[in-house]
């Protein structure tokens, strides 16, 4: 165990996770209220991302990109109540170049979230920054600079033609608002493209979800956010997908606030955390046949009632408790609904 190092720090500041402390100010914003209050924009976003789909229709495409741009102006609208960062971007001012620019910043920044820094762990080496990360992620750091001026510029010219809009700390407010926005994009883009790719690669499990959406839906709707509650082999799917491949391997690193055992280890306070969910997904003294993509295990016997909202440690792709990700709810969410109308709109 060590402690908060300086690599850390600088991923920390710019993804907007404290190492300690907790996000209950975060939480706040996603209030049950305010995420319904958003319905309206996720059925634009998703009937729009699934017409893009069928006007594809014959001609290969590459799917990662497609959910790419789903997630990012979905999380644009719902975040920055304005869709400033999407291909078809006509109302405002970025270009295609501006949104390729933009993928490649949070592509990065993943890359550099999971990266390990030699620095971190050997601390005299730290000042040779021999794997370049410090100098990339303070690159990228300016570049997300960049971008939250634009959109800060934006909000104080709305803020000024609209004197009933409530006045705050935008500032800071506008700042906690990228931190969703990153937080948000990748993570859930990433899992609907695993679980799309674990169903065609499971023709079986394909079929079964299929056959549940024709029962409870019928052929003649699109899947609503209200349908969740009855898909329940649609969630199993969803948390056999967070199981096999959580959006980053490791959570963010915590510390410890005070000297605590956990089992049978002693850690003492200070001491920075790591979280390998990726390896406790597949841990075979907690799940059987780890590498197979089952999502029956969610619906029977004593894994039914396991949910991935923290409260089953053996599987949080969330995280859990006081710093768990204030997004989940709203993840799942798009999650649900999104990969529900794939399958209902495609064969
Ligand atoms: C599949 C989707 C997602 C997954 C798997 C995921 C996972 C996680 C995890 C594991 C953490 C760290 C929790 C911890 O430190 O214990 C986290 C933090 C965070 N997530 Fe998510 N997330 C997802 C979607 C979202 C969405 C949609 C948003 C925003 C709307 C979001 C915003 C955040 C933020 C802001 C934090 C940092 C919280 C803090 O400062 O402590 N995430 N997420």
């Amino acid at each position: 165990m060590v402690d908060t190092k300086k690599f850390t720090a600088i991923v920390s500041k710019l993804s907007g996770i404290t190492i300690s402390g907790d996000n209950l100010g975060l939480c706040e914003l996603f209030a049950l209220k305010r995420l319904e209050a958003y319905e309206y924009i996720r059925v634009e976003e998703i009937r729009a991302f699934i017409s893009s789909l069928y006007a594809s229709l014959g001609e290969p495409l590459v799917l990662k990109n497609q959910l790419f741009c789903f997630t990012v102006g979905l999380m644009s609208r719902i975040v920055l109540r304005n869709k400033y960062l999407t291909r078809d971007y006509s109302k405002h001012a970025t270009s295609t170049d501006q949104f390729e620019e933009f993928r490649v910043m949070i592509n990065d920044f993943m890359k550099l979230d999971g990266s390990f820094y030699i620095g971190d762990w050997i601390p005299w080496l730290d000042f040779l920054d021999l794997q370049g990360y410090v100098r990339k992620m303070k690159a990228l750091e300016k570049k997300f600079d960049h971008l939250f001026d634009f959109v800060y510029h934006e909000h104080k010219a709305n803020r000024e033609a609209d004197k009933n809009l409530e006045p705050r700390d935008m500032v800071g407010l506008l700042l906690e608002l990228m931190d969703l926005l990153v937080g948000g994009i990748e993570t859930t883009s990433s899992t609907l493209e695993w679980a799309m790719s674990e169903l065609i690669k499971h023709p079986r499990v394909m079929e079964k979800a299929t056959e549940e959406l024709d029962k409870v839906i019928g052929r003649e709707r699109w899947v609503e956010e209200k349908d969740i509650p009855q898909l329940h082999y649609i969630e199993a799917i969803m948390k056999e997908t967070l199981r096999k491949h959580p959006a980053s391997a490791m959570i963010p690193p915590h510390a410890a606030v005070e000297d605590c055992n956990v089992a049978g280890y002693q850690i003492k306070k200070g001491s920075v955390v790591l979280i390998n969910i990726w390896s406790m997904g597949r841990d075979p003294t907690l799940w059987d046949a780890p590498e197979e993509f089952c999502p029956e295990r969610f619906l029977e016997g004593k894994l039914g009632n396991i949910d991935v909202k923290g409260q089953s440690f053996e599987l949080i792709p969330f995280g859990s408790g006081r710093r768990m990700c204030p997004g989940y709810s709203l993840a799942l969410t798009m999650l649900m609904c999104g990969l529900a109308n794939m399958l209902h709109g495609f064969n």
